[in-house]
């Protein structure tokens, strides 16, 4: 059975197994996302997962998580954060080299180079997920700059998508991009963090890895793979 891969925009998506019909919301930054087409009401999950705290990231987590009773996976402080003030406390915490079982298979924790915070507050460490799922490989950078260990997450992992920002500014930019899909070596790069805000890159121009093929999705866009 496919995994079904739905663009929410942004840094956001939704995934889910069409096996098992379990999902995990990642980043879904909804509201106030110019280029959402989802409202929070919308997405139907069992866990929500978080590369970092920041509002384009964190966005509507505590409404989707509430609203669907789903675990929400991220970083210890970020959980902790959720739990004490944001009054959910399916949490499920962890740092970067860490896995975490799920009932759909597991998410695993991997550094990013960003920085993390919410409403103000330290929230830990940014990371990268990696998701087992139906199958299916899918390794999500985070916000980050370039650092060389992509290639050694990319051998552990061995993702067959990866999410990898591509805005400039508070990630790599399309130069840097590229060379990150190409250490990570995926079979698909999906660009993701540019053309939300006027800071960053309108479009992927430039973002050409060899030997990687670039699928860019539209807000709104449900992608059937594998299976
Ligand atoms: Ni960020
Ligand atoms: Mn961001």
């Amino acid at each position: 059975m496919p995994i079904e891969l739905t663009f929410l925009g942004h840094s956001g998506f939704l995934i889910k197994d069409t096996g098992t019909g379990k999902a995990v919301a990642v980043d879904p930054f909804l509201t106030g996302n110019p280029l959402a087409v989802h409202q929070p009401g919308d997405i139907a999950c069992d866990y929500v997962a978080l590369t970092h705290g920041h509002e384009d990231h964190f966005g509507d987590t505590l409404a989707i998580a509430k609203a669907n009773n789903a675990t929400v996976i991220g970083a210890y402080e970020l959980c902790q954060y959720i739990a004490t003030e944001g009054g959910h406390d399916n949490i499920d915490p962890g740092n970067p080299g860490g896995r975490i079982a799920t009932d759909f298979g597991y998410v695993a924790m991997t550094p990013a180079f960003h920085s993390s915070s919410y409403q103000g507050k330290y929230m830990g460490q940014p990371m990268g997920l990696v998701f087992s799922i139906g199958g299916v490989k899918l390794y999500h950078c985070g916000d980050t700059g370039l650092f060389s260990d992509m290639k050694l997450i990319g051998a552990v992992a061995k993702p067959d998508i990866a999410m990898i920002p591509c805005g400039d500014r508070f990630t790599m930019g399309t130069d840097l991009a590229t060379m990150a899909a190409e250490m990570i070596r995926p079979k698909f790069a999906v660009p993701v963090h540019y053309k939300t805000f006027p800071v960053l890159n309108q479009s992927i121009d430039g973002f050409e890895p060899d030997g990687v093929e670039v699928k860019e999705m539209q807000p709104g866009e449900v992608w059937s793979y594998g299976g």
